[in-house]
């Protein structure tokens, strides 16, 4: 019988886990590897009635920092939940057009191992109630692993990473939720990359923080790309500037512009960037 539920095949892909694949280089800035590639790319949310991204051409780069901003509405978050999936979970979505993560077509992947290694942390921080040490700890053993010894290096790698070993070392089976906020939103960036992942998407994680919590994540930013591909959501026009290396600026659903973060603001290749840099309009 012919698949009747139209579900589609999902392939269990050997190379989204090898970390020597061989990336393509940019055509347009040929240092970078592209680890995702956005292709001729349509969102459209309420069965094709809110047409949320338009004509999406992109390319995300290795181990770099790349910020989406653009006035509220414009699509960041939605292209964000694009590449790892979580809008399939919308009912009603539809999309055209093709996102490649490692050259594969993101739709013929397993989504369980395409957001192991493309993990996401939220604008509010959001451990789960339980202790920090089984925050960090549950990735892995979902995964299957069960070795008290691998699972205390992960717990105790991924805290040193995000610089929170030595602020919760005595508390490690307190509450993930007893934390502060800045606290718990580094534990969610523990949380994640205890999974091993390649990228770390992050939707506005420093909005709800105070500034000097803001500052620590935008320095864990900063150290994190060395190992990770961050794409980072924010509204904040300075810590896109002082965090990113490339920037993507959207209006109304389309990609207005994309350059090196330096080149966007100080030279804007278009009106409406430097209006929006300017703070002509939010
Ligand atoms: N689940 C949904 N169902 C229907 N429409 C949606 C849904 N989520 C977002 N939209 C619409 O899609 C468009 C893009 O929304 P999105 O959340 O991606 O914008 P954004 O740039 O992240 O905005 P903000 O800066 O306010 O977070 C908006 O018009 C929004 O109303
Ligand atoms: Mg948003």
């Amino acid at each position: 019988m012919k698949n009747p539920f139209k579900i589609k095949k999902e392939i269990v892909s050997d190379d989204i886990f090898n970390n020597d694949l061989e990336l393509p280089k940019s055509e347009e800035y040929p240092d970078e590897e592209v680890i995702f590639k956005v292709k001729d790319f349509e969102f459209y949310y309420d069965n094709g009635e809110k047409h949320a991204l338009k004509n999406i051409n992109l390319e995300i780069f290795k181990n770099k920092v790349t910020a989406f901003i653009g006035p509220s509405g414009c699509g960041k978050s939605t292209l964000l939940r694009c590449f790892n999936r979580m809008n399939d979970l919308i009912d009603g979505n539809k999309k055209e057009g093709e996102i490649l993560y490692k050259n594969t077509q993101i739709d013929t992947l397993n989504t369980i191992q395409l957001r192991s290694k493309v993990g996401m942390v939220f604008q509010q921080p959001n451990p789960f109630t339980m202790s920090i040490y089984n925050n960090i700890s549950y990735g892995p053993k979902c995964q299957g692993l069960r070795s008290k010894k691998e699972l205390d290096k992960i717990v105790y790698n991924s805290l040193v990473d995000v610089g929170l070993y030595d602020e919760v070392k005595e508390q490690i089976t307190h509450s993930g939720t007893s934390l502060s906020g800045g606290q718990q939103q580094r534990l969610c960036i523990a949380r994640c990359i205890a999974m091993a992942p390649d990228v770390i998407l992050m939707d506005e994680p420093t909005s709800a923080l105070d500034p000097i919590a803001t500052l620590k994540i935008e320095e864990l930013i900063r150290k994190l790309k060395e190992k990770y591909t961050i794409i980072i959501v924010t509204h904040n026009m300075q810590q896109a500037a002082r965090i990113s290396d490339y920037t993507a600026f959207f209006m109304l659903g389309e990609l207005a512009e994309f350059n090196k973060t330096e080149d966007f603001f100080a030279h804007p290749k278009n009106k409406k960037s430097e209006d929006y840099i300017t703070g002509k309009f939010s």
